[in-house]
């Protein structure tokens, strides 16, 4: 190899810091234990509930058992206080010895053997937001090489006790790190959540080539609030926002609090229409120990994860905010299809909302079907100009999934033949 070549390839090699690594073309789908269970240590008094090896296998038990895993949520992710309060002799991190008497790589190894993936947390300063040990600048390397070592697959590296510079230092250098172990490690990043701004001033060039998703805004909480206060920040910046998703890198309003304790059911389900809207991870958040029936349909109805997973990987956005507080949201999807969000902030009674395709934006002079993603209901034979009418419930929803099954323009082309009005799938012969 020439010289030339030689200085050309370590010059790459210092200044590539794009994170190739091919993870979550889909936005990622799993189980995050910070909402529900914070940074309860207390596993004296509180056993089923603390930050523990126990509670993390139990979760990833229950996501086989009762049929997540086969949904898509595949990942377990451990959050703030699994540590011990100080590093090894080595400078190492280690786990709490009480509360993960097996240590991770025990319980990597464990929920690879069910088929699932195991996530941990760190933090880029000098502690984590709850006061355990945090990577240092100096210390990004060896954690990123711990965290290969124990066969972790995915890194949120939170930004508590750092700052702007050493935030804009850490998280590009935390990129070529874990590329370096060899490892595919999916990479969270808490950067943008720290920096603020109306609208907000983040580099979400350099954030798309150096994360998988990011936390954009405030932690969510349970209560009603605090999933409106998310929407209202994500479509008042929806216009810096919505071009940065895409498949391998997500913005991300934070975890799923449907199960907890501070959502109706209307409520529920409007987060889960609005999070798949927005091409949002799907992290749930809650006890899926004791999780109820009826909170379980929601995250797991399947026609909401297909769109919540459409390939294309498009955010969609708020399209209209009615004087009658109804607000429509789209989001384009994979074959012509596409799905709406009628979502009432109205507080006194069920709405009759009237519209037309044509007046959400519709322009292929096409019939459409629809199936309503919550009852299964199919409408047929909508064309852009009808006009219709869905009923919302107030804080909730009417979701839509629409395509178009007969192209007016073209009304007997060979593929509208082909292609099978129920299942949305084109078949090789004509049905
Ligand atoms: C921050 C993060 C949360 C959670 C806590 C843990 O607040 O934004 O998601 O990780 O820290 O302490």
């Amino acid at each position: 190899m020439s010289l030339v070549v030689f200085v050309f390839i370590l010059a790459l090699a210092s200044f590539c810091q794009a994170l190739e690594n091919g993870l979550m073309r889909t936005p990622p789908m799993g189980w995050l234990a910070w909402e529900r269970f914070r940074c309860n240590i207390d596993c004296k008094n509180d056993p089923q509930n603390c930050i523990s090896e126990k509670l993390f296998v139990e979760m990833a038990n229950c996501l086989v058992t009762d049929g997540w895993k086969d949904l898509g949520y595949e990942y377990v992710n451990i959050d703030d206080c699994w540590m011990a309060k100080e590093r090894d002799a080595k400078g190492r991190l280690v786990p709490d010895p009480e509360r993960f008497p097996s240590g991770i790589k025990a319980l990597a190894d464990y929920v690879h053997s069910l088929g699932l993936k195991l996530g941990i947390y760190g933090d880029l300063g000098t502690h984590t937001c709850g006061g355990y040990p945090g990577t240092t600048l100096d210390q990004i390397e060896q954690d990123a090489l711990t965290f290969a070592e124990w066969g972790v697959d995915m890194l949120k590296l939170d930004g508590c006790y750092s700052s702007a510079e050493y935030q804009a230092k850490g998280y590009p250098r935390m990129t070529r790190a874990l590329n370096a172990t060899g490892r595919l490690i999916a990479y969270s990043c808490s950067w943008p959540a720290y920096q603020g701004g109306l609208p907000p001033q983040v580099n979400y060039t350099l954030l798309t080539n150096v994360c998988n998703l990011w936390r954009n805004y405030d932690d969510i909480q349970d209560s009603w609030d605090s999933v409106l206060s998310i929407v209202d920040w994500f479509s008042k910046n929806q216009d810096v926002l919505q071009p940065q998703a895409g498949p391998g890198h997500w913005n991300d309003p934070d975890m799923l609090i449907i199960g907890n304790f501070g959502l109706s059911e209307e409520q529920s389900r409007s987060q889960m229409a609005l999070w798949t809207i927005l091409a949002a991870p799907l992290f749930l958040s809650t006890d899926l120990r004791t999780i109820s029936q009826s909170s379980q349909e929601i995250l797991q109805n399947k026609l909401m994860i297909k769109i919540n997973q459409d390939p294309l990987g498009i955010q969609g956005h708020r399209i209209l905010q009615e004087k009658s507080h109804i607000e429509v949201f789209l989001r384009p999807l994979s074959n012509s299809a596409s799905a709406l969000v009628f979502f009432s902030r109205r507080t006194d009674m069920p709405y009759h909302y009237t519209t037309s395709l044509a007046k959400l934006n519709y322009t292929q002079n096409a019939i459409y079907e629809v199936q309503d993603v919550y009852t299964g209901e199919i409408i047929s034979g909508l064309k852009i100009e009808d006009n219709f009418k869905v009923v919302i419930n107030p804080s909730g929803v009417v979701m839509w999934y629409v395509y178009p099954i007969r192209n007016l323009d073209q009304p007997f082309s060979f593929l509208n033949q082909l292609y099978k009005r129920d299942t949305k799938k084109f078949h090789p012969f004509p049905l």
